[in-house]
């Protein structure tokens, strides 16, 4: 795989480049708990964006996608936040080079294969990949955590989203079969094996962009806040959802407007669940695990409200097909992909099954992606002579 992307960039340069790699995620249970400051269990997948840079003797930065014929070209003293993708590109100079901007005029050329909108992380996957050419061609000598972190700012500040570090560390910190539990507090962070042979990680995609995620995401961080100044009343220890015990929720419940109260109640619940998520995997029982992600699904479904009709169907349909253990919407939400795990000898008939049961629905077929957990980020090494 990465020869033919060497080649494409070989093609377009005609002269040596530097190349990166940054893989999107799956998300197996924890979701909107990182900004939260709970815990998340990400993992990098076989999926990347791949982004190759070169200097260009000019005084401006270029930017194209090898997928789409537009290029872009900026002024080495405009950083600021652009309509579109090259927004996170701009960003990630702005968040790690010194005084905001690169020294020298740059040719920066993207290709990948992580679908854009479905939930998988395609931006920070960007990001990771821009932050680490960057950073080993510049010498900047920052890490893979500084790099995370910047990417998450490239969000905050670059794409009005006020996402939490989930995407950007996993893309950064991924291990092959491994899943990363990360506590977002205080960003420590545990592989835990994914050793289960006989079932693969299948992500259906509902089709749905979620248009509505960005505003409704910051929206869905705003209510969280709004749950915490009124319990931190009645405990100095609370700072965050993750701070919040289930009971104490329930005795204050007629002090927290009714979506506010929904609002928290998923997240103290998700948090719980990964915990004893992590316990039933470490003791292989993935039948346990897998009827957590439908407690999961319901809750970001009915409590956090950030499903879809789609998504829904999805993941009622997939519940009652053959060899599946568990399935939910993963992500930011409104749509994106749905994670299932399945039995590998039914995975076959489920993504046959599933697209079918979709299209008679909704008149159209959805994706179907078999992931591997993969290695996070990493810069790719110039293809030999040939
Ligand atoms: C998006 C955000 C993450 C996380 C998820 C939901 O992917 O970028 O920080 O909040 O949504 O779990």
């Amino acid at each position: 795989m990465e020869m033919d992307i060497h080649r494409q960039f070989q093609q377009y340069f005609g002269k040596e480049y530097q190349l990166a790699a940054a893989p999107g995620r799956v998300n197996l249970i924890g979701e909107h708990t990182d900004y939260n400051q709970g815990f998340v269990l990400p993992a990098a997948i076989d999926k990347n964006i791949w982004l190759a840079m070169a200097p260009n003797n000019e005084n401006h930065l270029s930017v194209r996608a090898l997928e789409y014929r537009e290029e872009y070209t900026f002024s080495l003293d405009d950083m600021h936040p652009v309509k579109g993708w090259p927004t996170y590109l701009l960003g990630m100079i702005y968040m790690t080079m010194p005084e905001h901007r690169l020294p020298e005029g740059m040719d920066v050329v993207v290709t990948g294969n992580v679908p854009v909108g479905a939930g998988m992380s395609s931006s920070a996957a960007l990001c990771s990949a821009f932050g680490l050419a960057l950073n080993e061609y510049f010498h900047l000598g920052l890490s893979r955590l500084e790099l995370a972190l910047a990417g998450q700012k490239t969000e905050h500040q670059f794409a009005n989203l006020q996402c939490g570090i989930m995407d950007q560390f996993a893309s950064l910190h991924g291990k092959s079969g491994h899943l990363i539990k990360l506590d977002c507090r205080n960003l420590e962070y545990e592989y835990i094996p994914f050793d289960f042979p006989d079932i693969r990680i299948i992500l259906v995609n509902s089709m749905v962009s979620h248009s509505l995620a960005s505003s409704e995401y910051n929206l869905r961080r705003q209510q969280c806040d709004a749950g915490v100044a009124v319990l931190s009343k009645y405990d100095s220890n609370i700072h965050s959802l993750r701070d919040v015990r289930p009971e104490l929720l329930e005795a204050h419940q007629s002090e927290l407007d009714g979506t506010v109260y929904k609002r928290c109640r998923f997240i103290i619940g998700e948090n719980q669940r990964l915990l004893t998520g992590c316990d039933f995997l470490k003791q292989q029982d993935i039948d346990a695990f897998g009827q957590l992600m439908y407690v999961s699904h319901d809750g970001l479904s009915m409590d956090y409200e950030v499903s879809c009709p789609e998504s829904d169907f999805l993941v009622s349909t997939i519940k009652e097909m053959k060899g599946v253990k568990g399935a939910r919407q993963m992500g930011g939400g409104f749509g994106g992909c749905t994670i299932t795990l399945v039995e590998k000898d039914s995975a076959d008939t489920f993504i046959s099954g599933i697209q079918s049961s979709y299209e008679r629905n909704y008149g159209r077929i959805p994706d179907c992606y078999s992931t591997i957990i993969s290695e996070g980020a990493h810069i790719v090494q110039p293809m030999a002579e040939q």
